[in-house]
This record gives structure tokens, C-alpha cells and sequence, in this order.
């Protein structure tokens, strides 16, 4: 018999979603572990702009960080200035696209790193990092860490920053591969869209 506190909706993620437990009581056991020394600090991941609403009206703590899927092609700039105003740092995920990166291939990208004689990995870093966000590749490649850390001395202008914001084309590298349930709040099930017009224009 089917447990009444359960709701077994989410089939295709295979997953079970209790209907009396949200993430703002994930959030209060959170704190809890704040309190007793056990975290120095908590942040949530692929958080977009209501879904934080929701959090931040019930929080005793703001979250430390928001990671979240963030490049030139996922840009989020709505969600990233509105993280930054409630002083919740950011990390993007997947900054350089994950493995078989389209990114390598985009011409705006391509032509700016030429320009500077960098990397298109190390150009995409700097544009992380001049959001004031900080950025995370993963690399199991000795040289790819090395030139990862090599950014000294590039430094993007602000035209160059435009056209790196202006690319036209908008999608994310994992798709939506998450849950719905959990993280979508609005009745369009669009939160994790996170508020950035472009991106929803382009879906
Ligand atoms: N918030 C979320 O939902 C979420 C989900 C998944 C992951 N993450 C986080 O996101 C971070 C990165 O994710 P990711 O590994 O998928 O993506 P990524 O850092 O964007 O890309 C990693 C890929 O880029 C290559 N690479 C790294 N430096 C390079 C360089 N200088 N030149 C050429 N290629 C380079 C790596 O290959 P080599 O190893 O050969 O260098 C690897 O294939 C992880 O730390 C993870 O914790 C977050």
C-alpha cells in the first residue's frame, strides 16, 4: 500500500517527493548544522530567481553561494545580479562547457582569445571572473591546470565584454536535467530557467 506522506509523482527521475518537505525545511536543518559548528558555511545549487525568493523569506541565513550552470551561452545575467545584491557569491558550473565543449567553436569567442593570444578556456575564465563570480574548470590534464591558472595579464574591455554577452545563441550544456519538482516553483515549471529573458525567449 502506497505510503500516504509520499508522493511517487516524479517517475522519470526516479525519485520520491515527500509533500510535506520542501527545500526551505532542507534549508532550516541546514542552519542547524551552522549552529552546531559542524559547517562554517551552506549555499544551494541551480537555484534560480523565485526559487531564492521562496528561500530567502523564510532564512535565518543567506546562502553563502549559488552554483549554477553559468557561460557565455548561459549567461543568467538577471540571476547573477540578483545573487550579487543579496550578497549570495556565485560559481558557475560547467564555465568551460564539460567535455566536447561547444564553446571552442564559437567564432565571437574564438576571435576575441585570438586577439589576446590566450586560450578560448582561458578567455572564457576571465569573463567568469570580471562578473565578479568565481570559476571552477575541471581538469584531470596537467597543462589545461596550468593554463587555467595562466590569466595573468588578460583583461577584457568593455566592448569586448558586450560582444561576448551579445552572442545570440542561448542553451545550457546538460540540458534539463533536473528535477522538476524540486526545482521548479512557478506554473510554467520555468524557475530554473532562471529568470534571464533571453534564455526563455530562445527555448
Ligand atoms: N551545479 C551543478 O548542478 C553541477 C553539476 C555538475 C558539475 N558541477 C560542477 O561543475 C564543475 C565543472 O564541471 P564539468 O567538469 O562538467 O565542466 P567544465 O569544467 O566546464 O569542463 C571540464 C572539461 O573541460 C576540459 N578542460 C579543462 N581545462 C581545459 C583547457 N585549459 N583546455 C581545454 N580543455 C580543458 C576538461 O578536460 P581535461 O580534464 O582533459 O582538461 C574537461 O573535459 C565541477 O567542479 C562540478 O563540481 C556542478
Amino acid at each position: 500500500m502506497e505510503d500516504p506522506g509520499i508522493d511517487p509523482i516524479d517517475s522519470e527521475n526516479q525519485t520520491i517527493v515527500y509533500k510535506d518537505w520542501g527545500f526551505t525545511d532542507t534549508w532550516r536543518e541546514m542552519e542547524k548544522l551552522l549552529d552546531s559548528g559542524k559547517a562554517r558555511a551552506i549555499g544551494v545549487a541551480n537555484f534560480g530567481i523565485q526559487n531564492l525568493e521562496t528561500l530567502l523569506a523564510s532564512a535565518r541565513v543567506v546562502p553563502a553561494v549559488c552554483q549554477l550552470e553559468l557561460h557565455v551561452h548561459c549567461p543568467s545575467t538577471k540571476l547573477v545580479n540578483f545573487c550579487q545584491n543579496k550578497g549570495i557569491h556565485v560559481t558557475p558550473a560547467f564555465c568551460l562547457g564539460s567535455p566536447s565543449s561547444p564553446f571552442a567553436h564559437d567564432m565571437t569567442v574564438k576571435a576575441i582569445a585570438d586577439a589576446h593570444g590566450k586560450t578560448v578556456q582561458q578567455l572564457l575564465l576571465v569573463w567568469g571572473l570580471k562578473r565578479g563570480t568565481s570559476v571552477i574548470p575541471k581538469s584531470v590534464t596537467e597543462s589545461h591546470i596550468e593554463s587555467n591558472f595562466d590569466l595573468d595579464g588578460l583583461d577584457l574591455t568593455e566592448e569586448e565584454m558586450n560582444r561576448l554577452d551579445s552572442i545570440p545563441d542561448r542553451y545550457k550544456v546538460r540540458g534539463e536535467w533536473l528535477p522538476e519538482k524540486v526545482f521548479s516553483s512557478d506554473a510554467e515549471g520555468r524557475d530554473f530557467y532562471d529568470g534571464d529573458n533571453l534564455f526563455e525567449e530562445a527555448k
